[in-house]
């Protein structure tokens, strides 16, 4: 086992960072890309941006600091909260889940709640509770006590932090999309430092509701390429079809051929593949077209980008716990330290 980089992703996993309020995630992201990359700086809206400087083609690559997260918007005299989704989250995997409200100075828990089993009528009972139907209880039992606490309308809240190692060389942990893009980032930059190509690395903010941190940053940095590394959703459990099943676990890094958000560029999605024969390296290809990444805001910059996304398979995405597979995570940083390499002289 790698441990070096298990601790990277427990580290970036356990991190506190709903979308705009990635600070944590950002503190750990500048300290680690400052060791291996010439130059670091934050924009305006939170993107860490740090720069191996070389020749040309510039190369871009994104990984998003954000994870889904709820955004409390009321708080009743009982001292009850009420939320709502910052991303999205089925709300069949909220009722019942621990969450952690980090404000100023504190770290609050609390439990998402709902109108007591015994209550309901029977159609209710058929019935997933919608997000305003749900509330989180910190214990307080009053609006004065909640307040004291910090805790106030616009406060954020995520899911627990709770990394394990499990069997088999997987790992199980919260915001997998995309903190294993976001160790991946830092582990290529630690390969590529020999390089000749300038390479941009992007830690961006706001994925999840909107692919918007990518959008300014991709602004700045102008690249001729980009490529996003992605934590990506896989269906490879029982009650799905093969033919439905975006991505396996286990079977190499994911390549988007196309999702809601692009159409991978021709050319990247060719040198993608032949970068991964030419390695051996094993990959996949991302087999629905569903949901979107940063590339979607990359691609679309100024006269246009040629972009791809490689991603880490990981089942559960935007639930309190995600799976992967380590392997999946170490092919993803030699197919994106390979795809660097290939644009060499
Ligand atoms: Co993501």
């Amino acid at each position: 086992m790698n441990h070096g980089l298990i601790d990277l992703l427990r580290k970036l996993s356990e991190a506190y960072g709903p979308p705009g309020y990635e600070d944590e995630v950002r503190q750990i992201m500048i300290k680690e890309l400052e060791k291996i990359t010439d130059e670091v700086y934050v924009d305006n809206l939170g993107n860490v941006i740090a720069v191996h400087k070389g020749n040309d083609p510039k190369i871009m690559l994104a990984a998003h600091m954000d994870e889904v997260a709820l955004l409390i918007t009321h708080i009743d005299k009982n001292g009850f909260l009420r939320f709502h989704v910052l991303g999205g989250i089925d709300p069949r995997v909220l009722y019942s889940q621990e969450v952690v409200i980090k404000t100023e100075n504190e770290v609050v828990h609390g439990y998402i709640g709902a109108k007591p089993p015994h209550l309901l009528k029977p159609e209710e009972r058929k019935k997933v509770p919608d997000i305003d139907q749900l509330f989180i209880d910190i214990g307080a039992s009053s609006k004065e006590e909640v307040e004291k606490l910090g805790v106030s309308v616009g406060s954020t809240a995520t899911f627990v932090p709770r990394f394990k190692e499990l069997k088999n060389n997987r790992v199980m942990g919260k915001a997998f999309d995309d903190r294993a893009g976001c160790t991946a980032l830092i582990e290529v930059m630690r390969k590529i430092r020999n390089s000749p190509c300038t390479v941009y690395a992007v830690a961006t903010v706001q994925e999840e509701v909107g692919l918007r941190g990518a959008r300014t940053a991709t602004w700045q940095v102008e690249p001729d390429i980009g490529l996003a590394i992605e934590g990506t959703t896989s269906s490879d459990t029982p009650g799905t079809p093969e033919h439905l099943t975006s991505t396996k676990v286990g079977q190499g890094p994911a390549i988007t051929i196309a999702d809601k958000s692009m159409v991978t560029h021709p050319k990247i999605l060719r040198r993608l593949i032949e970068t991964a024969k030419e390695n051996n390296i094993p990959y996949q290809f991302k087999r629905t077209v569903s949901g979107g990444t940063d590339a979607g805001s990359i691609h679309l910059t100024k006269k246009g980008i040629p972009t791809g996304v490689v991603s880490v398979p990981c089942r559960y995405i935007h639930s309190p716990l995600s799976i992967l597979d380590l392997n999946d995570l170490e092919n993803t940083i030699k197919l994106v330290d390979a795809f660097v390499h290939s644009y060499e002289g």
